[in-house]
């Protein structure tokens, strides 16, 4: 294991997630081994982390491209005891844990809805849910794939994402180790995997609704062809965000890409 890999290992305090990790210095996807892993039997908590990734998958077909420096590319192998229509709430249950590790380290985060979390209004962690069912339609398996950036300067990233993407170093304004960060999340996503088994979807929801990028701005939502533009007024008890345009009908929306946009 090097050096991240051991690093993260000493600083573990969970029973569940991340254990066992799988550590990797360089891997195409850790959600693509993950994947492998799981069909192979590996058991809920199972945790991959790279040191970087040659083909890291976003969602919607895009790459996740690593910037210079050290930062955490994970993905933890799910057995979740809910039925396919619920998968999605692991979504923002994973966005709540990585808000949650990043306040740890002194950052200040606000999850956008569905799979992003931001600082200081710039992406600096993507989530990929990917979910495997068997042949009667149960789940078996769900790879939470996540993405944050964190041991680089604004100026190691690209000038064309500079004014959408950030790191938690470039946020903070000090230095800040990948190593933390993936182990606070890894104890994050412990709790809040246990909150949810335990109390539901409401506290996540909650949490989501406190430290919201989306919620009470104008966005723009982009469905296939379809664009909806309005203010986002809540999340729905599924987790769905309600968008009211200017005509005043409600809609709720299940899926897609949703942009800020100023007020015109
Ligand atoms: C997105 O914002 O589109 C989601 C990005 C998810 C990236 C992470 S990095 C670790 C894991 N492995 C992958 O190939 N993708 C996810």
């Amino acid at each position: 294991m090097s050096d991240l890999g051991r690093e993260v290992e000493a600083r573990l305090r969970t029973q569940v997630v991340a254990r066992p990790l799988v550590f990797r210095p360089a891997i195409d996807s850790t959600s693509t081994l993950a994947r492998q892993l799981a069909e192979q039997g590996a058991s809920h908590g199972t945790a991959v982390l790279a040191g970087t990734q040659t083909a890291g998958r976003g969602r919607r077909g895009r790459t996740w491209t690593p910037f210079p420096g050290r930062h955490v590319f994970t993905s933890v192998i799910l057995r979740p005891l809910l039925p396919p229509g619920r998968v999605p709430e692991l979504t923002l249950l994973a966005a709540a844990a990585v808000a949650d590790a990043l306040r740890a380290v002194g950052a200040i985060p606000r999850i956008k809805w569905p799979n992003d979390v931001e600082l200081d209004g710039r992406k600096a962690c993507g989530i990929l849910s990917e979910m495997n069912t068997d042949a009667a339609g149960r789940v078996v398996s769900v790879i939470l794939g996540i993405g944050v950036n964190v041991e680089c300067d604004a100026s190691d990233i690209p000038d064309e994402l500079r004014d959408r993407a950030t790191s938690v170093r470039a946020s903070i304004g000090r230095a800040v180790s990948a190593a933390d960060v993936a182990a606070q999340l890894y104890e994050s996503l412990e709790g809040w995997l246990e909150r949810h088994a335990g109390e539901g979807y409401f506290p996540v929801l909650e949490a989501v609704r406190t430290e919201s990028a989306t919620i009470g701005f104008d966005v723009r939502a982009t469905l296939g062809e379809r664009e909806i533009i309005g203010r986002a007024i809540d999340l729905d008890p599924t987790g769905a965000l309600l968008v009211r345009d200017a005509t005043g009908t409600m809609h709720r929306i299940v899926a897609g890409d949703v942009e800020r946009v100023r007020r015109s």
